[in-house]
């Protein structure tokens, strides 16, 4: 392959999304695991690809990087078309593997530096863009450290900084902080709220409801293979769980009956063993609010919108 047509290192128009899917198949057989995708994600935004197990996360993340290939659609990359343009889309982007490939037994700086060669950070940026990675990790005490002696946390900062030592225009990370405890997700958070203030675009999978609301400026639910809805976090939950949850707990046999009055007036529920969850509870009517008990309220989040949009939970 000579140039494509787009020419190297002609940046595109700024009208160009950093990233856009326009009907894209990814079929295995019989399934399609990926369904009819369309994806716009604007630039120097993080966009949360939110959704359960198996709803085609993680193939359409594997599409972008070229790993694999659409069966039907179409796919670009700041412009560039994949996968005919992939070397040069690759050239732009950082790719966080979801599982830890790093070298063990090098340390900190000897890994960031081995990456630095292979994403052809010109000679004289290499020091500086190690000493860059390392502070956005923080890990810059940790330079001569071996890998294998590091924290978990440690480890997923410096595989995230590692994808970025080349400052590419987009980041892809799929399911970043699956597997790890509480507390190291809340490091990596961070970190990821530093790419995000640095204007970064980042596509984030994830099928952790708080990570999607937390990190992302907007989010995209999938499931089945296709985006169901898309927008804001706090805007998708006032549009569809409103501004309080009612939640009714009641015996085996009551459970019935509250769905019933709840979906006579035209309230959408979702149910948690013997708990019904009523959304947009503030506009339950008294007289209803009567029949019903008095509920524990709180306030509604992206789980009960993807309940309200899918009858699924994503979590
Ligand atoms: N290589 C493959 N061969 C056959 N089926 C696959 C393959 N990869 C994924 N799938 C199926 O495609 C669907 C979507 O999977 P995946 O993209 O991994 O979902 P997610 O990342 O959202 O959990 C699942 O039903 C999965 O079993
Ligand atoms: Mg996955």
């Amino acid at each position: 392959m000579t140039t494509p047509p787009s020419g190297r290192g002609v940046r595109p128009a700024p009208g160009v999304p950093a990233l856009r899917l326009s009907g894209v198949v990814k079929r295995f057989g019989s399934l399609a695991a990926v369904d009819g995708l369309d994806l716009e994600v604007p630039r120097g935004t993080v966009l949360g690809l939110l959704g359960p197990n198996g709803a085609g996360k993680s193939t359409t993340m594997r599409m972008l990087t070229g790993q694999s290939l659409a069966t039907e659609g179409r796919i670009a990359i700041l412009g560039h078309e994949i996968p005919a343009e992939s070397k040069w889309a690759r050239a732009r982007m950082g790719v966080v593997p979801q599982h830890d490939n790093l070298d063990e037994e090098l340390t900190v700086e000897q890994n960031l530096r081995m990456f630095s060669y292979l994403y052809r950070v010109p000679r004289r940026g290499r020091r500086e863009a190690v000493a860059r990675a390392m502070r956005l990790a923080q890990l810059q005490d940790r330079g001569d450290t071996v890998v294998d002696d590091l924290s978990g946390g440690m480890r997923r900062r410096l595989l995230i900084v590692r994808a970025l030592l080349h400052r590419p225009e987009l980041l892809l990370m799929d399911e970043p902080t699956v597997g790890l405890d509480p507390q190291v997700r809340q490091e990596l958070w961070s970190l990821i709220d530093a790419l995000r203030s640095e204007g970064a675009t980042v596509l984030m999978s994830t099928h952790y409801i708080e990570e999607a609301e937390r990190l992302s400026d907007e989010v995209a639910l999938m499931a089945a293979g296709r985006i169901v809805e898309r927008g804001v976090p706090s805007e998708l939950v006032a549009k569809y769980a409103g501004r309080t949850v009612a939640e009714f707990t009641t015996g085996e046999e009551g459970v019935a009956g509250l769905e019933h009055l709840l979906h006579r007036d035209g309230f959408a529920t979702r149910r948690t063993g013997t708990t019904v969850s009523a959304l947009r509870a503030e506009e339950i009517p008294d007289p209803l609010l009567a029949r019903l008990g008095t509920p524990h309220r709180r306030a509604g989040n992206l789980e009960d919108v993807f309940v309200a949009l899918t009858g699924e939970n994503v979590e």
